[in-house]
């Protein structure tokens, strides 16, 4: 067989369900000063399920659609992935209740199971998928992946960072969008979000240690990139060669901090490529990422940059919520239907986390 080239996604389809609240509602019902979830995390309204769904039917649902808007008999796919941290069973996969879309078809020889780790699952599934297509045992089928999740958190500051939704995205050869070689990972043992409770859908959190482990994982996977693509190329890459930026999106505020990390570690190792007074206030500041540093960038063109090259990433994400393992692809999905750019040739660096901690910057 011929070897496949420009592997990536082919399709990509989302269901979300139709029920949700009000961020503002949610401020009124939780007593929360007015503004803390709508301006000061970014969100507008959060997706939840009813009493109808799961995460089997709502990763069914997205299945489903995307293998009939794109006319793939079921014969067609020879891999299928999930990620996803939502948990029915604590053995029988999501995988295996998907293979129910197969039966009729009498295609049972589909690799690939659930992946699990926090928000990192599909990430993981991805790369597998994307591995087993430019290998030797890829015997010409596609690749699905379902990335699912129902973010449901207890009483308290972390409830209004819910959500939900179900993604699925189909990889093969000659694709539209298409992955680069170079790829950095960061996984490390940490304790900042997990379940450690069978009985309790609601995971354990410590929300402020989490936003630092991610940053640090940011930090990281940059640092790894920047090596990895210096040996695979010669060049160490910079701010500028990329056009758009999606992060894991637990909420918007720290898709925008995560924005000003990047900006920040570029400043510190190409000073000169960047405004002087900017570059000053920043090593004055020690390049910390607080509000001064913040306020800087803000005053600069790095504003609009924030705004045209990663929020318009955020359309589905402040409307859904984080939807975990799929938050990320979410942002590449308002991407590729946003009618006002044209992606054409264009790079997009990814970003994605999950806590415990799993990082990968692509
Ligand atoms: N108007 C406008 N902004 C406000 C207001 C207001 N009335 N009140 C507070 N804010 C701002 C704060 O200044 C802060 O912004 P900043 O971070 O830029 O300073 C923001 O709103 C949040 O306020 P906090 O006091 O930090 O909020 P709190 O501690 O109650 O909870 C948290 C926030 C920690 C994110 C919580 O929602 C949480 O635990 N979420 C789950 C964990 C999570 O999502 N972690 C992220 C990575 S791991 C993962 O993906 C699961």
């Amino acid at each position: 067989m011929q070897s496949p080239i420009d592997v990536g996604l082919v399709g990509i389809e989302i269901y979300f369900p139709s029920t949700f609240v009000h961020q503002s509602d949610l401020e009124v019902f939780m007593k929360a000063p007015k503004g803390k979830f709508t301006v000061g995390l970014g969100q507008t309204t959060m997706a939840c399920v009813n009493d109808r769904e799961d995460i089997n039917s709502i990763s069914l649902t997205a299945l489903n659609n995307l293998m009939k808007k794109h006319n793939i008999d079921p014969k067609q796919v020879g891999r299928l992935e999930v990620g996803t941290e939502t948990m029915l069973d604590k053995s029988k996969s999501v995988k295996t209740v998907l293979m129910n879309l197969f039966r009729q078809s009498g295609n049972y020889d589909v690799e690939g199971i659930t992946s699990i780790n926090a928000c990192y699952g599909s990430t993981n599934a991805i790369f597998n998928s994307l591995n087993w297509i430019q290998s030797k045992a890829w015997d010409g089928r596609y690749a699905i992946v379902v990335s699912s999740d129902i973010a449901v958190y207890p009483k308290g500051s972390a409830r209004p960072t819910g959500g939900v939704g179900a993604i699925a995205m189909l990889f093969g050869p000659n694709a539209p969008v298409v992955f680069e070689n170079v790829r950095s990972t960061f996984i490390d043992h940490t304790y900042d979000f997990y379940k450690p409770d069978p009985f309790s859908e609601y995971p354990t959190v410590d929300g402020h240690q989490s936003i630092e482990i991610y940053l640090n994982a940011l930090r990281q996977c940059i640092a790894t990139f920047k090596e990895k693509h210096f040996k695979l190329y010669g060049v160490r890459p910079s701010y500028s060669d990329y056009d758009y930026f999606c992060f894991h999106t637990p909420f918007s505020k720290m898709v925008q901090k995560s924005f000003f990390a990047l900006l920040v570690e570029d400043i510190k190792e190409h000073p000169s490529r960047y405004n002087s007074e900017l570059v000053s206030t920043l090593k004055e500041n020690q390049y910390r990422l607080d509000a001064k540093t913040t306020k800087a960038l803000q005053q600069t063109q790095f504003q609009g940059e924030w705004e045209n090259k990663c929020e318009r990433s955020l359309l589905l994400a402040k409307m859904l919520g984080n939807i975990y393992t799929g938050s990320l692809y979410n942002g590449l999905l308002s991407l590729l239907c946003d009618t006002s750019i044209n992606l054409a040739g264009k790079k997009i660096l990814m970003f994605s986390y999950g806590s415990g901690c799993a990082a990968s910057l692509f």
